[in-house]
Parts: C-alpha cells; sequence; structure tokens
C-alpha cells in the first residue's frame, strides 16, 4: 500500500482502500465537482447491481423543521437509496448546532421534528438507523486522534468552514469557534465510526468530504500501513440547483424564507402567493435571467414529474398567476402523502420519535463502539 501524507488541496495518491470490485477514482484530479459527478453515476450504477456495498452516512444540524429545500436536496435522496437496499444512517447532529451560534434553541423539540419528517418522507426505521450525537460517546473519542492527523492551516483553508464563518460573523454572532473550525474532522468521525463508505454532498460539502478521505488515509498510513483499515469514503453527488424562498433567496430556517414541511396547504398556498417572479409576463425558463421564475417551475416540474421547460410552454403567456396555480396544485398533491403520514404519526409522536432514537442510537452506538474498540488496537491504547 503507497500511499502519502497530502494536504487536501494537493491530488490524492490512488485509492487501494475501496471495497472489493469497485474501481478506483480518477488518481490525478482533484475531487472537483466535476470529477465527483461523473464517479457519482457509475456509484449510481453500482448500487442498481450490489446496494449492499454501500453504506451511506449522512446528516443534518437539528436547527429546525425541514423544509421544501431539504426534502429535494437530500430527504428524497436518501430514501431513494433506502428503498434501493443501501444500509442508510442519518446523524441528527445536535452537537453541531453550537459550532456557529450560542443558542442551540429549543433542541428536544427541534430533534422531534426533524425525525418526524425524515418518517413522513419514507424513511423506514426497520431498514434506516438515524441518531443522535449526543448519545453516541464512542465517535466523539474517535475525534482526538483524528484531529492530530489535520492540521490547522488545513482546517483553515476548508471553504465551507470558511463561508460558514464569513456567514456566522456576518449575523454578527461570533468570530470562528473551535468547534466549527474542527468541524470537518468531527464529520469525519461521523462518517468513520460507522464505516459510512458513501456520503451524498451537495457540491459546497466536498471539502468536507475530502477531510474525511485525508483523515481515513492517514490513519492507514500511521497505524496500520501493511493493511488499511478505513475505506476512503466517496461523495455522491445531490442535485445541485438551490431551492429559494419566497423572497428570492436560497430558502433557509434562519432567513424566515421557507415552506416546511410540515406546513398546511393553507400555508402551502400562501407561500407561493408571496413568492417572487419578475416582471416580465410570459413565462419562461432561463434560470441564470430569471431566477425566481426558474425555481417555481423546477419545484412546480418536481412535482408534477415533467421538466421545468414542458411546464414553461405550458403556462407561456398566461402568466405569472396561473402559473403559480399550477405550482401550488403540484406541490400541494405531492405533499399529500407525506403530510398524511406525519398526521398519522401526530398523536403518538413523542412516543415514536424516542422508539426511533433509541433504536438507531444503540445500532450507531455498537458500530462506533467496535470501531474504537478497533482503533485502541491500532494505536496500541490498550492496557
Ligand atoms: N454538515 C451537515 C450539515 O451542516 C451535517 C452533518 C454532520 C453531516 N455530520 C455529517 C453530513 C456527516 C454528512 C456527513 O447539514
Amino acid at each position: 500500500m503507497e500511499t502519502t501524507v497530502t494536504s487536501p488541496t494537493t491530488p490524492s495518491s490512488p485509492d487501494t482502500t475501496h471495497a472489493v470490485g469497485q474501481p478506483p477514482s480518477s488518481p490525478d484530479e482533484t475531487p472537483s465537482a466535476h470529477v465527483a459527478r461523473a464517479r457519482s453515476a457509475e456509484i449510481e450504477a453500482q448500487i442498481a447491481l450490489d446496494p449492499s456495498r454501500y453504506r451511506v452516512l449522512t446528516g443534518d444540524r437539528p436547527t429546525g423543521a425541514l423544509h421544501l429545500g431539504h426534502l429535494l436536496a437530500t430527504l428524497e435522496s436518501r430514501v431513494r437509496l433506502q428503498d434501493a437496499g443501501v444500509d442508510v444512517v442519518v446523524v441528527v447532529a445536535d452537537y453541531q448546532v453550537v459550532a456557529d451560534r450560542d443558542e442551540a434553541g429549543d433542541l428536544p423539540a427541534v430533534v422531534r421534528e426533524v425525525v418526524l419528517d425524515h418518517l413522513a418522507a419514507g424513511i423506514d426505521p426497520d431498514r434506516s438507523t438515524m441518531f443522535t450525537h449526543s448519545a453516541v460517546s464512542a465517535l466523539h473519542q474517535l475525534m482526538l486522534p483524528f484531529l492530530s492527523l489535520v492540521t490547522v492551516a488545513e482546517l483553515e483553508r476548508n471553504p465551507t468552514v470558511r463561508a460558514e464563518a464569513v456567514a456566522a460573523a456576518a449575523r454578527q454572532e461570533r468570530s470562528m469557534s473551535g468547534l466549527l473550525l474542527t468541524y470537518p474532522v468531527h464529520q469525519a468521525a461521523d462518517i468513520l465510526a460507522v464505516h459510512g463508505n458513501l456520503v451524498p454532498v451537495g457540491t459546497d460539502q466536498l471539502p468536507h468530504l475530502e477531510t474525511t478521505r485525508t483523515v481515513a488515509r492517514r490513519f492507514n498510513q500511521r497505524y496500520t500501513a501493511a493493511q488499511p483499515y478505513f475505506a476512503e469514503p466517496e461523495a455522491l453527488l445531490t442535485a445541485s440547483t438551490t431551492v429559494l424562498g419566497h423572497d428570492g433567496t436560497k430558502m433557509s430556517k434562519s432567513r424566515g424564507n421557507a415552506l416546511e414541511l410540515r406546513a398546511t396547504e393553507d400555508d402551502t398556498v400562501a407561500f407561493f402567493r408571496r413568492a417572487r417572479t419578475d416582471s416580465i409576463r410570459h413565462v419562461t425558463f432561463e434560470p441564470q435571467e430569471r431566477p425566481e421564475v426558474a425555481n417555481l417551475l423546477r419545484i412546480g416540474a418536481h412535482f408534477a414529474g415533467t421538466t421545468p421547460q414542458a411546464l414553461a410552454e405550458s403556462v407561456g403567456a398566461a402568466g405569472a398567476g396561473p402559473l403559480k396555480a399550477v405550482v401550488t396544485e403540484a406541490v400541494v398533491e405531492g405533499l399529500r402523502p407525506l403530510r398524511e403520514r406525519r398526521r398519522a404519526l401526530a398523536d403518538d409522536a413523542g412516543a415514536v420519535v424516542r422508539e426511533v432514537l433509541a433504536r438507531g442510537n444503540a445500532r450507531a452506538t455498537a458500530l462506533a463502539e467496535g470501531t474504537l474498540t478497533d482503533v485502541r488496537e491500532l494505536m496500541r491504547t490498550v492496557y
């Protein structure tokens, strides 16, 4: 096994730690979005052939109930992977909420909503695992040796960390916390603790994943060069377009412009009534020039099972009012099963969520403790 210690900005060394039968990724390119996208297509094909080869580790910080942006960007793909037969593990990253803010909010209530959103969207606790950071001690113990494998300079170069630090400063909250700086290593612990080998991400999260790959590679090199222990997880790129809120900026809880999945039909109607369009009457799909109209077309097309272009042509000269009516109808219909499942859970929600997390936390703990036992042996810290 030939590996060299590389920084995240230099090309990665050839992978020799892939699961059996998995072709190595391109050895001489940085993991640009382009490469990751091509590789993702290959992975999709392999999932169709043998889903048992993959364990997905993914998650969210519980900062609010999930919204339409989450559904289109990640939640639907988690359900799709689960239904394809992949082992899907979802971390509710409660310890990371305070990475860039002082107030965690009402965590028990938010965690409950996040779990309910997953169940309503189709995550099945008999097949998938949901766990909270705070319940799985062994995961965090792994972070200490992992921290020794990266430099502060590398962490400071991480574009996602930088962007998040800038955003936090813009909200005048505070300067970068140690937890935010080391966030990518914590994420590496999430993934490697359960031996996740596939991580669905948007292009903005690729640098985080590269840190995980670096940690895995350097751990192997330092402690088990003869036989690599950690596989380097791969990215599965998710839909690249950002869902916009009613004000035309990225949909997010903190901007107050989101359509929550748990919202009522009336809320949905009101959301699209408020949604910004532009002054051109004729509806066309031009994402660069007309982002707000393109956003409505994408959302409507997604739920109506058509393309944004076709939807634009069908509305055409009728204009923004009829476009909004069509999109509202498609979203209300498309979210109906999810909302019905959520209502069916409502009576017993507290107990259901406790049960899902108890099972998920037990499984994640078993996996992470197994990994920690192996790591302690490899590091020769068993006395
Ligand atoms: N970084 C993700 C977010 O901010 C949450 C997350 C935590 C995560 N650990 C992870 C995602 C591991 C993928 C893999 O939403």
